[in-house]
């Protein structure tokens, strides 16, 4: 489900990396307003925040009396990060006041507040700015950072900002049963490549976005992450442990290796099913071959299939069913044939198609059972992933 989430900004340098929280909510489906500071607006410019937000941006307490915003905001919200949090911000939150649109916001909400520190090292250490965070920390704000690391000037040392991603992560965490925890989960994620010589190979459209969203929804749910990841074009989510292949074969190998340890195992990797027979170790030139050249393809291993046999008891095992049938209803069942001759506990069919299914989109995917009824999701990879993880349970 999209969140309302407030995004108070307060004037330190570490505000330009805060224009990447904002876009990595707003990328993950999230409805963001953000509140600036006066001094924030001197580092990073209103424009920037309406433009990244995708929301108009309130500053003024006197704008909008009549909606009573002062209160409404915070009201509404799901989730209150500021990032960055400086010390005079620390102080002022811990004090209670409420001088500005940012500060009423924050008295006026009962969401959960994440805060992002970033100051001087010498700022971060001086008791009084100790003496805030702990009183925060007791009424139950959550802190992410800072870290450890380069400063504005020349100096390093704590007081640097969290990564833009992380805080992100953690502040929806914040909100997110631990319904993993103490899980170890195995996901596969994007495409194999196959190859014809060492600079020509077999591949598929898949961009690994719906496995990557799986792995970081089920970190965000406080499992342990293990991704066996073939050719991605996103980013894999931080936290995770990554395993890099590039072949079936070589994913075969990994999934097999790592399947026992793993309570959960997801296999969304768009596997090639034919490989050439023979790959030629020289680059095939084109005076070589015959006008209409066909490579002797063989079949790979079918990995779900593999790990369906050698399932251990208690483990669950998820495929997914890329189908391309016009007909709803014909696409579920040769979904549905997949859960028996893959012998999973569960197939995530999605309509794949030049247009639809790839790619960090609004995607919709119906996870199909040994039950009869099917649920269908729909929305940002990232939401239908959660709601995915959220849904297993009933297995
Ligand atoms: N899969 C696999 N190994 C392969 C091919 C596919 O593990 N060599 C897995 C995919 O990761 C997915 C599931 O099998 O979880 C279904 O993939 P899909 O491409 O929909 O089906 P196929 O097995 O290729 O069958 P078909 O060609 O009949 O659709």
């Amino acid at each position: 489900m999209p969140l309302r989430v407030i995004v108070g900004v307060s004037g330190g340098i570490a505000a330009y990396k805060a224009v990447s929280v904002v876009r990595e909510f707003v990328r993950r489906g999230h409805n963001v307003t953000v509140i600036p500071t006066g001094s924030a607006l001197r580092f990073v410019g209103l424009p920037t925040w309406e433009a990244i937000s995708r929301n108009s941006v309130p500053t003024d307490l006197f704008e909008g009396v009549a909606e009573v915003r002062h209160v409404a905001l915070g009201q509404q919200a799901d989730l209150v990060v500021v990032a960055p949090t400086t010390a005079n911000m620390l102080a002022s939150l811990a004090s209670g006041f409420a001088a500005d649109l940012l500060g009423t916001t924050v008295l006026a909400s009962t969401a959960p507040l994440v805060l992002a520190p970033a100051m001087h090292t010498e700022m971060w250490e001086n008791a009084a700015v100790q003496a805030n965070v702990e009183s925060l920390r007791r009424r139950g704000t959550f802190f992410i950072g800072p870290e450890s690391g380069a400063l504005t000037g020349d100096d390093s040392g704590v007081g640097r900002m969290s990564e833009p991603e992380t805080i992100v992560d953690f502040a929806l965490s914040c909100l997110t049963p631990q319904s993993l925890e103490g899980k170890r989960v195995l996901i596969s994620a994007g495409g194999t490549r196959e190859p014809l010589d060492p600079v020509r190979y077999l591949g598929n459209r898949s961009t690994g976005a719906m496995g990557v969203a799986l792995a970081g929804e089920a970190r965000l749910r406080g499992a342990q992450v293990t991704l066996v990841h073939a050719h991605l074009e996103v980013s894999p989510p931080s936290g995770v442990e990554l395993v890099s292949v590039s072949t079936a074969e070589e994913m075969h190998a990994a999934m097999v290796a790592l399947q026992p340890a793993h309570d959960l195992v997801i296999m969304a990797a768009a596997v090639a099913d034919w490989r050439a027979k023979n790959p030629s170790t020289q680059k095939l030139r084109k005076a070589d071959q015959p006008e209409h050249w066909s490579p002797e393809l063989e079949r790979t291993p079918d990995i779900v299939a593999d790990l369906g046999q050698r399932k251990p008891t208690g483990q669950v095992l998820i495929g997914f069913a890329a189908e391309t049938e016009d007909i709803a209803s014909e696409r579920e069942a040769a979904a549905r044939m997949k859960l028996d001759t893959k012998k999973t506990d569960a197939v995530v069919l999605n309509l794949v198609g030049e247009r639809v299914g790839f790619g960090e989109v609004e995607t919709a995917v119906t996870l199909i059972t040994a039950s009869p009824q099917s649920l269908t999701f729909e929305g940002t990879k990232s939401s239908v992933a959660g709601r995915l993880l959220d849904a297993l349970p009933e297995l």
